[in-house]
């Protein structure tokens, strides 16, 4: 290039500049990456004609923030609002807000948010995913929106993709959206993530799309989950409901191979650390309304506690458990009425769905019994807030805290637990976990528990109040390393050089069906071409496998035609194997 351009200078100016426009032409159509998920990481909502943007909850949101924000990617999803209730004015406004922050949306209409969104998605899948088996309903109408609705987010890919751009889809939303992307391009990278557990074949085998479920989500080319356990039970479903073949972490389809791996997912731990610091930085006058109220209750007494649970409503979050373990703690342990409390930050989550409006209900009548059989005119054991915070009241709200007390009764990572590790500047804080979160795979230095088993809920809990902070300072030590090494840039990296690797791996692996049509093909090149070199594979190829490989010999028929084939002129047979010479010596030499 540098040679064109200096024989260019000398003799044509205008060309140079042509040459220039080009290449940064072609810098500009770099390729980008772009990521789907039912969720943008914004929420959109409408409040007296005038929009409100906030942030939205959840893992899968939180985390892949972090990595758009790095640039170099378009998001695509859902911007929250049904179709009918936006008109052209508002939807101007959504799409210059969208752009903004190089997402797009995908418009659902009122039926589809039903039946995709809140039906298919999160009254069959979630639930049965984490194993609440009698909670998951299964209705044809839903299945078919789902399909539906993942077909629209694939025309908005397409309308999206240029050449060299990478898809990564995410979560049980889009399953089926892998495949129908390759079925509209066949040649395109797509990686997809699981951000929930996937269940037990026993459990996985319940679903009656479970087949089109599986083919779906083997249109990626990279499959990643946050668990080796999640990664085997898919493994296991793929094996026994598709009868396809595994070769150790790659599924063999007829024209393609889909790798399958592990990926446990981090967090901006750089930047729950920093906040951590800066808040602890703030002097009186800047600190939260809410910060105030915290220091009521940490200066009334130097060995107060305040025990921490941050999640979304849901019943997979084991909240209801965690609340009666607290009171069995307040009745077992009566010491330390007064002194302890525990904070509990339940936001809102797909309050339409009937077991979410249930848990609503039974939450704010345990709180209301615990509070009342307890409390003093001096203290409330429970302070609930039921609604989502900004990111500075979390940070509040970690930084105040001993203990954190994170018993989810099933969860796919649970980030919770990792924010609250990073927020411990000075190295002090308990966190309590629950054994079924896939985070505990982690972090073995947290108290584990079981969050079925309330005594022992209990009992963790005298247990991370009475810790000694030398204890405490050294398992945070341990904890945040790892954390800080496994953050979110680390998962992304690990997930894309993987699908990266898969791109390399397709272009050499390859593999035609050989039909008629190929076949005449193979015949005519053969015969045109003026120099031939066939390669033979020996093992599975030119003789059958053989438990005793000294055994392993090719027929006679197989020998002749070896010996006809190099024989024609120009043409040079090789036998490709691992075997040693000697033995091929022993079976060629006639030849
Ligand atoms: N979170 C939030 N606003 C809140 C409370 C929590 O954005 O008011 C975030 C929290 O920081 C975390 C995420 O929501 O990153 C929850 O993720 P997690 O994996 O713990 O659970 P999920 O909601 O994905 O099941
Ligand atoms: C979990 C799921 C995400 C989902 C989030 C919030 O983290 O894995 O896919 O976006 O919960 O739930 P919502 O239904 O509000 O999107």
């Amino acid at each position: 290039m540098i040679i064109l351009i200096n024989f260019f200078l000398k003799k044509n100016r205008y060309l140079i500049e042509i040459l220039i426009l080009l290449i940064l032409v072609d810098i500009f159509k770099m390729s980008k990456l772009i990521i789907v998920s039912n969720r943008l990481p914004l929420n959109i909502t409408i409040e007296n004609d005038l929009l409100s943007v906030s942030s939205s909850s959840g893992g899968l949101a939180t985390g892949m923030r972090s990595v758009h924000d790095k640039g170099g990617s378009l998001w695509i999803g859902w911007s929250g609002i049904e179709e009918e209730n936006l008109d052209l004015n508002l939807n101007k406004k959504i799409n210059n807000q969208l752009v903004n922050e190089n997402c797009a949306s995908v418009s659902l209409t009122k039926t589809e948010v039903n039946d995709f969104y809140y039906g298919l998605s999160n009254k069959t899948l979630w639930p049965l995913f984490h194993y609440f088996t009698e909670f998951s309903t299964f209705d044809n109408n839903q299945w078919e929106s789902y399909k539906k609705v993942n077909q629209k987010f694939a025309d908005i890919v397409i309308s999206n993709l240029t050449d060299g751009d990478r898809v990564w889809v995410h979560d049980y939303q889009l399953m089926l959206l892998p495949s129908m992307i390759r079925k509209m391009n066949p040649n395109v990278t797509i990686g997809f993530f699981l951000h929930i557990p996937f269940p037990s074949y026993e459990i996985f085998r319940i679903f009656p799309w479970r087949e089109e479920l599986l083919n779906g989500v083997l249109g990626s080319d990279l499959i990643g989950f946050h668990t080796y356990d999640y990664e085997r039970h898919f493994m296991s479903s793929v094996k026994r409901l598709l009868r396809l073949n595994i070769n150790f972490n790659q599924i063999v389809l007829n024209d393609r191979n889909v790798t399958v791996d592990t990926f446990p997912m981090g967090i901006d731990y750089d930047k729950f650390w920093n906040a951590a610091q800066n808040h602890h930085k703030l002097k009186n006058n800047q600190v939260s309304d809410l910060q105030k109220q915290l220091n009521l209750h940490i200066d009334s007494l130097p060995s107060n506690k305040l025990i921490l649970s941050i999640d979304r409503l849901d019943y997979t979050k084991g909240i209801v458990n965690r609340i009666l373990a607290f009171e069995i703690f307040l009745e077992t342990y009566p010491q330390y009425k007064e002194k302890v409390r525990l904070v509990m930050l339940a936001v809102p989550s797909r309050s339409d769905v009937p077991q979410y409006k249930k848990l609503k209900r039974q939450t704010d009548e345990i709180v209301g019994r615990v509070n009342g059989k307890f409390s003093t005119v001096n203290w409330t054991p429970i302070w609930y807030f039921y609604r989502s915070m900004s990111f500075d009241n979390l940070i509040d709200l970690y930084t105040s805290s001993d203990i954190a007390m994170i018993t989810p009764v099933r969860d796919g990572m649970n980030l919770v637990a990792k924010e609250y590790v990073s927020t411990r500047i000075f190295k002090k804080g308990v966190l309590i976990l629950s054994e079924m979160a896939g985070a505990s795979q982690e972090m073995n230095e947290a108290i584990l528990v079981n969050p079925n088993d309330l005594n022992s809920l209990a009992n963790s809990i005298k247990k991370a109040v009475e810790m000694p902070i030398n204890d405490q300072i050294t398992r945070n030590n341990i904890l945040q390393k790892r954390l800080k090494r496994y953050n979110i840039h680390k998962w992304a990296n690990d997930f894309m050089s993987s699908l990266l690797k898969t791109e390399i791996q397709s272009d050499s692996i390859k593999s035609i069906v050989i039909g008629i049509k190929e076949n005449k093909k193979i015949i005519s090149s053969f015969k045109n071409a003026k120099n031939r070199v066939l390669f033979f594979d020996y093992d599975g190829t030119l003789v059958d496998f053989n438990i005793n490989p000294a055994l392993a010999k090719p027929s006679n028929k197989i020998l002749k035609y070896l010996e006809k084939l190099s024989m024609i002129p120009n043409t040079h047979v090789v036998i490709n194997s691992g075997r040693d010479e000697a033995f091929f010596r022993k079976i060629f030499w006639k030849l």
